[in-house]
């Protein structure tokens, strides 16, 4: 089968020493006949023979490389190029077509320039039909994944930051269940979304797509996509009182969630800005949430005071920390990690948080207990409480950093996006759900992560 052929040739540029090389075809992503133009020209030209291009990788990184093979015969090259056509569009899980979400003020604005010059050209090279929608608001690629036609599509992308990663993820498994007919209480059982999801990271955060490319750069993920390399991935459901609220890969309560809800009121500062400035306001005004965690096997229970706690279905890589925010689960092993930061000193707190930079012992402290699980159920007790907490008086001020928002909800990080539930949650891991392109680190060799973190 076209898989196996190997194909050899001599390569044309070099003279002297005639060298002899092989690529293998399942490596090759185009065919183009080269010819000679003159500036502007569309049409015709002296023929030189075809072009084929490879996608290298070097390290984490994957490249185009194009292979020039010089031949001056219209037919053969014709015969070539018919012939290779017809093998690359064989190679089944590579897409043909694709439907693509921009947010276009993601990060620093530049989600639609780097589609435009990393990943457009290239789509076009591999014939990659791409029907591109601008999100005009949060909530538009959901609005629009719940009811578009899909079956002409081959696979969804994303060029965006987390925040837009989980709400297509979230739109393309919402549609799954609704084209399934499942309800979707607290208990059911999710099927899977229907088309893989390609992520091109363009956010402040990218550790879903730094997780399946180790690497945020437009190129490698392109040529994930364009390769077809499928890596499935579990994901989380999270319902609260009986009702499905959302898909998602990680969540972060206690401190994660407040640093998000206090860089959400101050929308005007500039992103990385306020998320410095959260993150600085929130740890001088550190709080302890009293919480019951319900783990799932026999449902074990916790109940005491926490100051941060993740639940992730994916390891979450970036930078800060090369080895995950939750390297103590995998992609796809059907279980999550949940890590519970106990009451403790805002100076061991911060050391903790350090610590995720070490690629050792991340969590090698007495207040931290880490937990693979299934499913957890989450219940705040917070209200109240800082008054009662005579020792802790100084650090809680209420006014700057209200505990849970006027509404009575309290602030969930899910994915880097802010979710306020009122009551209970529960968050259930789905092995498996969802296809991405791209590889699973952990089998890639050792390699410096440069992904922007949380
Ligand atoms: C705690 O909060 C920080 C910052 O929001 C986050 O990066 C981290 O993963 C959270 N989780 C734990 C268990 O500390
Ligand atoms: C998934 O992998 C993590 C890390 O190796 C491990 O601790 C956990 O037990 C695994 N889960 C399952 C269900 O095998
Ligand atoms: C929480 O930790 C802080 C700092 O170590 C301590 O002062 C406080 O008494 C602790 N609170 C409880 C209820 O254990
Ligand atoms: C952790 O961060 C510090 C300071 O930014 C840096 O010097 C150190 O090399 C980092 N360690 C790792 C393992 O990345």
């Amino acid at each position: 089968m076209a898989f196996k052929c190997l194909f050899v040739f001599a390569l044309a540029d070099h003279d002297v020493k005639r060298q002899e090389e092989y690529v293998e075809l399942k490596d090759v992503f185009a065919v183009k006949v080269k010819r000679r133009r003159s500036a502007g020209q569309q049409t015709g030209g002296t023929l030189l023979g075809i072009t084929l291009f490879q996608c290298k990788k070097k390290g984490l990184k994957l490249k185009e490389h194009a292979i020039h093979l010089n031949n001056l015969s219209e037919d053969h090259c014709e015969i070539w190029f018919k012939s290779l056509k017809e093998i690359l569009s064989g190679f089944k899980n590579r897409p043909k077509s694709l439907k693509v979400f921009v947010n276009p003020i993601s990060h620093k604005k530049e989600a639609y320039q780097i589609y435009l010059d990393e990943v457009a050209p290239l789509f076009k090279l591999a014939d990659i039909e791409a029907d591109v929608t601008i999100t005009k608001r949060k909530g538009h690629a959901l609005s629009i994944l719940k009811d578009c036609s899909l079956e002409e599509h081959d696979g969804v992308v994303c060029v965006g930051g987390d925040g837009s990663v989980a709400e297509v993820a979230h739109g393309l498994l919402l549609r799954a269940q609704m084209d399934a007919g499942r309800d979707t209480d607290s208990i059911f059982t999710p099927v899977q979304a229907a088309l893989p999801l390609g992520i091109i990271p363009a956010g402040s955060t990218n550790v879903v797509a730094c997780s399946v490319h180790g690497i945020r750069r437009g190129m490698t993920a392109a040529l994930h996509i364009i390769m077809g390399h499928h890596q499935p991935v579990d994901v989380c459901s999270f319902s609260s009182m009986g009702r499905l609220l959302r898909f998602g890969f990680s969540a972060m309560f206690g401190f994660g969630g407040r640093t998000l809800a206090l860089a959400e009121r101050h929308r005007w500062m500039p992103p990385s800005q306020r998320r410095e400035f959260a993150l600085i306001k929130t740890l001088a005004n550190l709080n302890r949430d009293g919480e019951d965690i319900c783990e799932h096997g026999s449902w074990q229970t916790r109940q005491g005071l926490y100051l941060n706690i993740s639940i992730m279905a994916i390891p979450c890589l970036c930078s800060t920390a090369p080895r995950g925010l939750a390297p103590n689960t995998r992609l796809n092993n059907g279980s999550m990690a949940l890590i519970a930061v106990g009451n403790t000193s805002r100076s061991e707190f911060i050391k903790h948080l350090k610590r995720y930079n070490s690629t050792t012992n991340q969590f090698g402290f007495s207040f931290i207990e880490t937990q693979t699980v299934k499913a957890v159920k989450l219940r705040p007790h917070s209200q109240g409480r800082c008054a009662d907490d005579v020792s802790e008086n100084e650090e809680c001020n209420t006014k700057t950093m209200p505990i849970i928002s006027s509404e009575g909800t309290y602030p969930w990080n899910i994915d880097a996006d802010l979710l306020e539930v009122p009551s209970e949650l529960l968050i259930r891991v789905h092995p498996q759900l969802l296809t991405l392109f791209g590889a699973d680190m952990e089998e890639a060799e050792e390699a410096p992560v440069k992904c922007s973190c949380i």
